[in-house]
This record gives structure tokens, C-alpha cells and sequence, in this order.
């Protein structure tokens, strides 16, 4: 296994360019079970979480053949209604076969993905919505067993203690396009991710009147087809995670092909914070001087601060001159990146949901371990302001949402390379 060194305190300059988006490439996978015709992916993003998408959908009897950043997916054979555990146990986002899967083959049988160190995230949701919809629904050896003759439209209220379910959503609207009648899903998830998803749905012949916003009325079809070619919105976790790299190393860089809009959230926090975002030609440029205020941020579903960003915005925060607090009402669990933080020198402590930042002058480069994906995201921003080398242990996480992150900050004028461990 590899780890991730970085020698840090080298200020970034550049344009970087930014990748396909990784939730929602997910959920757009899944949903081309709901079609035996060709489906054509641009702008797809090569991850490992991506990769693992597409084992999922040859074991359900998809033939994928990824060239550049196009993936063709076409049918082969009879397909398979199993989604095993250790495809669906390594990824959440493996789940979200089973809406598709019921709705085509009126049977699923999906494994549980069980927790992991962001939080418990449990699937209570996603089997009410599916259930609404008229599927029998068993848990059986750590599966889902779900069986439907047929599905029809209800009216849903999707919300949970903490707000909408981004892939409850997406399960329950893919479901929802092949359903007789008219389904409306009350609470929807209005994040970019699922209004793509749903842009993708409706070029495939899906009936979708709300998209975008917390109520979605789909009308079901018999049929959907396939797509020539739809291009997957670009990553907004990506482009908020340059940014932040950029305000954190005190930095001026640009981001080519990420969404401006898609990112208020982080923008208006970091204007606040003294860092300028502003579009211009086409590209996303950052102005930073390093004289950070400190800005206290509470995490909420889109149109909200994203629970993605919070590990990275706290990374930032530990380099504010004074004190923020950093709530996250998504997953009120998902601090594992303090105690790696707090050994590179800076000074958070946890109270309940939230971390409570002293800002700190600098930070120092330390061996450290990456937990998940977001936590190592920090790390890494951590590892490029922080003077001297950081080791970044168990890099795999990384790669599960940022395509070629080494070769990227390299060309923005960063040290970072790999290690065998
Ligand atoms: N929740 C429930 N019951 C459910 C489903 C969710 O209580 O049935 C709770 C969760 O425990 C959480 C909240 O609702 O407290 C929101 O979770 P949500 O269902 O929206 O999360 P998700 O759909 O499983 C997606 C992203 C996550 C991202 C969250 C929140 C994908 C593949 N994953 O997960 O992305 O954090 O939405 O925005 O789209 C990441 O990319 O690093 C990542 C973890």
C-alpha cells in the first residue's frame, strides 16, 4: 500500500481542472438497470468508488466498456437481480441498484451497506419509500429481499431526524419512473447530484415535473430508453476541495469546469473567512492572503453548507485567527479527523456535534492516518499549509473521490508523491 507524503508550506498557482461528479456519476449508473438499450456516460470521473460501480453492474448482467472519460454501458445476457456484499459493503452508493432493480425485474436482493466511520446511516428510508410504492420488503442474512408484481405511485414524505436522503431519493424516484401512476415524493433531496440524476432520468424518456426542488411528481412509464450521450455536472466536493486547498495555503489558482452556482454555500462562508471566489472567463479563480477570520459553519442538506466540505472547511478554520465552530447536522458523528488534525498542531476539541476550533499560527507536518474520504481530503489540505513533510497513511481513501489528486497539485506547483509503506 502506498502512502501519500507531502512537503507543504508551497503556495499553488494554476488552473485546475475539474472532474465528473462522483455522486452523481453513482446514482446515473444505477439507473441505466431501468433500460435494456445503450447508455453512453461523458465526463465520467475514474475513481475508485466509480470502478466499484462498475463491477456492481457486470455482476448485474451490464457490459461496460470505459474509454477516456466515456463509459458505454449496454446489456449482455439475462440479468441478475443479486447485488452482493462485497461490492455494496465496500460503497454506499451501491445501494441505490435496488430502486432500479425493482422496478425492472420486480425483484432485489441488495445487501445491507452497514455503517461506517462517518456515522451509523441506516437505509430506513429508502425501504419506506419502496415499500409506499407497493414492494414486499424482507431482511434476511444482511440482504434486503424485495419483491413487487407491481409498483405503484403513492404519495411519500421522505424526510428523516436529519432532513432528506440524497440515494433514499434517488432509490425511490428511480422507482418511482416505471410505477403506474403518478408517485410524489414530498422532502426530496434537492441536491445538484439528484436534479442531475433526474435530468438524466427524464432524457431517458422518465416524466419528472420539481426538479431540483423538495417536491418531485413523477408520472410512470413503460418503458425508458437509452442515451446517446449525457454529460455527468462536474464534482462539487472536488472543486470545494481546491478551493479550500487554495484559501488554506494562502494561494491565487483558477478551477476549469466546475459549477459556481453549485457552491454559494462554501463561497459566501469563505467571503466571510476573507477569502475571495469569483467567476470570471469561464473559470472559478480563489484569492487568498492567508489572513484568515474565523468563521463558525453548520452542515445542512443543499442548499446548506455540505457535510462533504466540513472536515476540509475545519482543516481551514484551525488556520483562522480566532475561534469557530463547526456543526455538522448530516452526520453528527463525522470527526474522525480531529485527533489527526490536533497532531499536525492545531487545537480542536469535540463537544457533542460540534468541533470547537482555536485557530492556530501554523501547522506542522506529521505522520497521520486518513480515515475516510472527506477526513483525508483535510489531511491533505493540512499537509499542504503545514510546514514541513506529512505522511498521509491508508491513501486509499482518497482515491475513492479525487481522480489524479498527486498529478493535479503537482501542476499546481505542490510537492506531493507517493511512498510504499
Ligand atoms: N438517513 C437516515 N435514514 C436513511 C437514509 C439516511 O436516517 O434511510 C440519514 C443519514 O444517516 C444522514 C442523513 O440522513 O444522517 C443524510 O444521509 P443521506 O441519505 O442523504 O446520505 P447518502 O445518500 O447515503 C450521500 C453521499 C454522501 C453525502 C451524503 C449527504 C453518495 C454516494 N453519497 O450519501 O457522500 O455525505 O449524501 O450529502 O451520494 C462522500 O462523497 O464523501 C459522501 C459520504
Amino acid at each position: 500500500m502506498d502512502k501519500l507524503v507531502i512537503e507543504g508550506g508551497r503556495p499553488l498557482k494554476g488552473v485546475v481542472k475539474i472532474g465528473g461528479s462522483k455522486n452523481a456519476a453513482l446514482p446515473i449508473m444505477a439507473a441505466t438497470l431501468l433500460t435494456d438499450e445503450p447508455c453512453v456516460l461523458r465526463n465520467f470521473p475514474k475513481l475508485r468508488d466509480t470502478l466499484t460501480m462498475i463491477k456492481l453492474l457486470r455482476s448485474l448482467g451490464k457490459s461496460v466498456e470505459m474509454t477516456e472519460d466515456k463509459l458505454t454501458i449496454t446489456s449482455k445476457g439475462e440479468a441478475n437481480h443479486v447485488a452482493e456484499y462485497k461490492l455494496v459493503s465496500t460503497m454506499r452508493g451501491s445501494f441505490c441498484v435496488l430502486g432500479p432493480l425493482l422496478a425492472k425485474l420486480h425483484k432485489a436482493k441488495v445487501s445491507l451497506p452497514g455503517g461506517c466511520v462517518i456515522g451509523i446511516r441506516p437505509v430506513d428510508l429508502h425501504l419506506k419509500g419502496l415499500k409506499a410504492l407497493g414492494t414486499k420488503m424482507e431482511i434476511e442474512n444482511g440482504y434486503v429481499i424485495g419483491t413487487a408484481r407491481h409498483l405503484a405511485g403513492a404519495h411519500i414524505y421522505l424526510g428523516g431526524g436529519f432532513g432528506s436522503s440524497v440515494l433514499a431519493t434517488a432509490n425511490v424516484m428511480m422507482a418511482a419512473t416505471l410505477a403506474k401512476g403518478e408517485t410524489i415524493i414530498e422532502s426530496a433531496a434537492c441536491e445538484p447530484e439528484i436534479e442531475d440524476l433526474s435530468n438524466f432520468l427524464s432524457a431517458m424518456g422518465a416524466k419528472i415535473v420539481g426538479i431540483g426542488s423538495p417536491r418531485l411528481v413523477i408520472t410512470g412509464v413503460k418503458k425508458l430508453h437509452g442515451i446517446n450521450n449525457y454529460t455527468i455536472i462536474p464534482d462539487r466536493i472536488e472543486a470545494g476541495t481546491y478551493i479550500l486547498m487554495a484559501a488554506a495555503t494562502g494561494s491565487n489558482i483558477a478551477l476549469q469546469g466546475g459549477c459556481y452556482s453549485h457552491l454559494m454555500a462554501l463561497i459566501d462562508n469563505l467571503d466571510q473567512a476573507g477569502v475571495k471566489v469569483i467567476q470570471e472567463d469561464h473559470l472559478i479563480r480563489v484569492k487568498s492572503n492567508k489572513a484568515l477570520k474565523p468563521v463558525s459553519v453548520t452542515t445542512y442538506p443543499y442548499p446548506g453548507f455540505p457535510t462533504d466540505l466540513q472536515a476540509q472547511f475545519l482543516a481551514l478554520m484551525s488556520l483562522a485567527q480566532g475561534i469557530s465552530v463547526i456543526t455538522d447536522k448530516v452526520y453528527p458523528d463525522r470527526f474522525m479527523h480531529i485527533a489527526e488534525l490536533n497532531r499536525m498542531g492545531a487545537n480542536i476539541r469535540r463537544e457533542g456535534t460540534n468541533a470547537i476550533v482555536q485557530g492556530v499560527k501554523a501547522l506542522h507536518g506529521a505522520p497521520v492516518m486518513a480515515s475516510d474520504l472527506r477526513a483525508s481530503a483535510a489531511l491533505v489540505i493540512a499537509g499542504l499549509a503545514a510546514q514541513g513533510r506529512t505522511e498521509i497513511h491508508r491513501i486509499y481513501h482518497l482515491e475513492r473521490g479525487y481522480e489524479n489528486l498527486d498529478d493535479k497539485l503537482n501542476a499546481l506547483g505542490a510537492r506531493v508523491f507517493r511512498e510504499k509503506e
